[in-house]
């Protein structure tokens, strides 16, 4: 599978670059507003899988460039900038085109992190609305902490949850998902499931705030 990362530059970007440059033989874009970074991005993800003797297919390129015939395109952008980047690349993407959004819109205070609710009744729903039509939405990721998945000397046991309206690109993203090792895809059911999903996250990084020997934190359900 041909894989974009857009924003593949930033922190949860970075992680699912390494994990799926280690653990599978995807094609893997990390995207860029800017092709130097995407580039520079690319080289240091390449360099630090083949110091692990891991010969990975990740090149980089600006966003749109990115998204240009990928099959699946994870928007690793943060989400107040989610709706202008699915407009940038929307004419980019063919139709079947699988859409990934892990994000998350959080509001800091005194007390933490808490969950910032869009009008529209989650992140992943302002995305499905400049969704082109025949490009399924699919959710999922939003609980991972970047910083373990980066790191590739880390095991983890994590569930991802997973929503959209398809079927089939619900599927597809849980296999990629579990492709991962460690990681275990859980179907959460349709978009409007979306909110309970992105709240998870603030409450995660809450509990690990306020306890000193709790880092890096994400979800396991048994
Ligand atoms: N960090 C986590 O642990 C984590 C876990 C799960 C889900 N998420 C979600 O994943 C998404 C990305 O999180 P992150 O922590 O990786 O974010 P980040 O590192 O802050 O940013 C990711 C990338 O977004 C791009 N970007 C920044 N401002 C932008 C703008 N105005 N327009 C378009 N692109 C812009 C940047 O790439 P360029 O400058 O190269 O274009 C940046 O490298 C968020 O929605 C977050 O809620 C994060």
């Amino acid at each position: 599978m041909r894989i974009a990362l857009l924003g593949g530059t930033g922190d949860i970007g970075r992680g699912l670059a390494l994990r799926w440059g280690h653990d599978t033989d995807h094609e893997l874009l990390v995207g860029s507003r800017d092709p130097e970074k995407a580039r520079e991005s690319a080289d240091t993800y390449r360099t630090r899988l083949e110091e692990r003797g891991v010969d990975a297919d990740l090149k980089g390129f600006e966003n749109a460039m990115a998204a240009d015939r990928a099959d699946v395109v994870v928007l690793a952008v943060p989400a107040y900038h989610l709706v202008d980047t699915v407009e940038s690349v929307a004419d980019r993407l063919d139709a079947g085109t699988i859409l990934v959004t892990p994000a998350v819109g959080m509001q800091r205070d005194e007390d933490g992190f808490h969950y910032n609710r869009p009008g529209a009744g989650s992140v992943a729903a302002l995305a499905a609305a400049e969704t082109p039509e025949d490009v399924p939405l699919v959710g999922a990721f939003h609980n991972l902490p970047a910083g373990a998945l980066a790191d590739l000397d880390a095991d983890f046991e994590w569930d991802t949850l997973v929503f959209g309206e398809d079927g089939d690109a619900k599927a597809t993203v849980s296999q990629l998902a579990e492709e991962i090792e460690g990681l275990r895809a859980l179907d959460v059911g349709g978009l409007a499931n979306a909110p309970e999903v992105e709240a998870v996250t603030p409450l995660l990084i809450n509990v690990a705030m306020c306890n000193d020997d709790l880092h890096d934190l994400g979800v396991k359900f048994q």
